[in-house]
């Protein structure tokens, strides 16, 4: 199992955006000398001198990588994971040195490449599989990389993966794309050659089924301790109603920016998508674009995003927002019409404005008859979210329906759509006073500031990271 798992924090995020920057200038500095060593080698042109600078300069470099892989197949080979007729495939941007590594070893057949996409190889070839770090860190398209090398190895061959991952949420995040895979060993190891503080070393052992890491036990999201101790470190519920009823949570500064989002405290990396969904969006700048695009810490990750909106005068502006996918409907528990209260009570001046719609009523249980205009498709979030993602994809929800929260998340801890959501943003609406002089609780809402609180705290029980929002 794994060692000691790390306590994700800030300062390894920075670590991590650092490193970015270190690996980046070394790139830069690594031009900067090749165009100088050309520029010296084509002012000595044809002198035998300048030919055997450029040789041993290269290779002085290459034979720091063969040496530092060679360490490292030989101790695979020491532990029993690799033998010198062990077919194998080794994948990182150093193939050539790879091969060398492998050759210098004892490994009589070896293939290498820096293809971290798809494999140009039969099933079930090879005994042994390698991964430098600059594999699975930097494939586009980890999800479908796993695939390859699990279709690519033979049946109870070994998998070995080294990642500059190091947080349980990301190491968690890769076991779970290999699904057929039973984890062997899992340390942390130190390659000196590059500027990168260690690596860490996973190993893995093909079965043939599919172990699943259930998420979703008897009713219940399962919740690992590696979880557990994001949802502790988050920010703390604010349990006292505010005394202002103007402003809410979203829109005090303070709360936003002590808000300790998921991305802040672990690596997303290793998930097969990446998903924000906006339930209840309102327009494109209510939070789309004025929060998730510009403030959500997306780690680089392309994030796939959904807009759902029932209220046709939002419905324009997203016709132009190719990247963002517009679902016209109102969430509701099942699919059927609706109709909505007509918001008659007028806004304070804090309150967003634009919203044209109230609560939403099953037409089918209303007695008196709203007409057409009023009318919407109401649609079964829960059954959506399960249909549609999957435990590997990170998912991100805000959810702002007034009032309509608390059946959703009813509806999802009933079908299990609610084990799917990584970080949620939830706007709880109870009886708050209205308008913001004269200290009426409005009958909009049933519900109390108490239950609100039950609410977000049973879904951080279940191991939703909620926000209050
Ligand atoms: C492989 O290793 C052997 C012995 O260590 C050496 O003679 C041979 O040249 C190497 N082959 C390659 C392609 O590096
Ligand atoms: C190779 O494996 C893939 C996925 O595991 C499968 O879909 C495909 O049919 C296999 N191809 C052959 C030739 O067996
Ligand atoms: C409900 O409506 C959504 C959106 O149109 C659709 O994707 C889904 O299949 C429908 N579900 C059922 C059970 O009809």
């Amino acid at each position: 199992m794994m060692n000691q798992p790390l306590l994700p924090t800030i300062a390894t995020i920075i670590h991590t955006i650092y490193r970015r920057k270190v690996i980046l200038r070394l790139l830069f500095s690594g031009i900067v000398l090749f165009l100088a060593t050309q520029i010296y080698l084509s002012t000595t042109t044809n002198t035998t001198a300048g030919a055997r600078y450029r040789k041993s300069w290269k290779l002085e470099i290459d034979d720091l990588i063969v040496q530092c892989y060679t360490i490292v197949f030989q101790n695979l080979i020491d532990s029993g994971f690799l033998t010198g007729d062990s077919k194998t495939l080794a994948v990182g941007t150093q193939f050539l040195e790879l091969t060398g590594a492998l050759n210098e070893s004892g490994v009589k057949y070896s293939k290498t490449t820096k293809r971290n996409d798809w494999l140009p190889y039969d099933n079930h070839t090879f005994d042994v599989e390698f991964c430098t770090h600059t594999s699975l860190d930097y494939s586009l398209n980890p999800s479908g990389f796993s695939s390859e090398l699990s279709r690519t190895l033979k049946p109870d061959g070994y998998l070995i993966i080294h990642t500059e991952s190091k947080d349980s949420y990301s190491l968690n995040s890769l076991l779970d794309l290999f699904d057929s895979f039973k984890l062997i060993r899992s340390r942390e190891i130190d390659i000196r050659h590059w500027s990168i503080e260690g690596i860490h070393e996973i190993v893995l052992k093909k079965q043939n089924k599919i172990l699943r890491r259930r998420r979703m036990i008897a009713g219940s999201c399962s919740v690992p301790a590696y979880k557990k101790s994001l949802i502790q470190d988050s920010e703390p519920l604010v349990f006292k109603e505010p005394l202002n009823p103007c402003i809410s949570i979203k829109n005090n500064f303070e709360n936003v920016k002590n808000m300790r989002y998921l991305p802040l405290m672990a690596d997303i990396s290793f998930k097969t998508q990446y998903v924000y969904i906006d339930v209840g969006a309102k327009s494109y700048g209510s939070s789309i674009g004025s929060w998730f695009k510009k403030l959500y810490p997306k780690q680089e990750k392309p994030f796939k995003i959904f807009a759902i909106e029932a209220d046709k005068q939002f419905h324009e502006e997203y016709k132009s927002k190719k990247k963002i996918t517009l679902l016209p409907y109102e969430p509701w528990v099942r699919n059927e019409s609706l109709f909505f209260e007509i918001n008659r009570v007028s806004n304070g001046p804090n309150e967003e404005r634009g919203r044209g719609m109230g609560r939403v009523q099953s037409a089918q249980t209303s007695s008196s008859y709203m007409g057409d205009i009023n009318k919407i498709q109401g649609f079964d979030f829960a059954d959506w979210m399960k249909n549609s993602f999957g435990e590997k994809d990170f998912v991100v929800v805000k959810m702002d329906v007034d009032g309509t929260e608390f059946d959703l998340i009813k509806k999802m801890i009933e079908n299990g759509a609610i084990c799917l959501i990584d970080e949620m943003f939830l706007e709880c609406h109870y009886d708050r006073k209205q308008r913001c002089s004269d200290g009426e609780r409005s009958s909009r809402y049933q519900n109390g500031y108490e239950e609100c609180m039950k609410l977000y705290s049973s879904l951080r029980e279940k191991g939703v990271l909620v926000h209050q929002w």
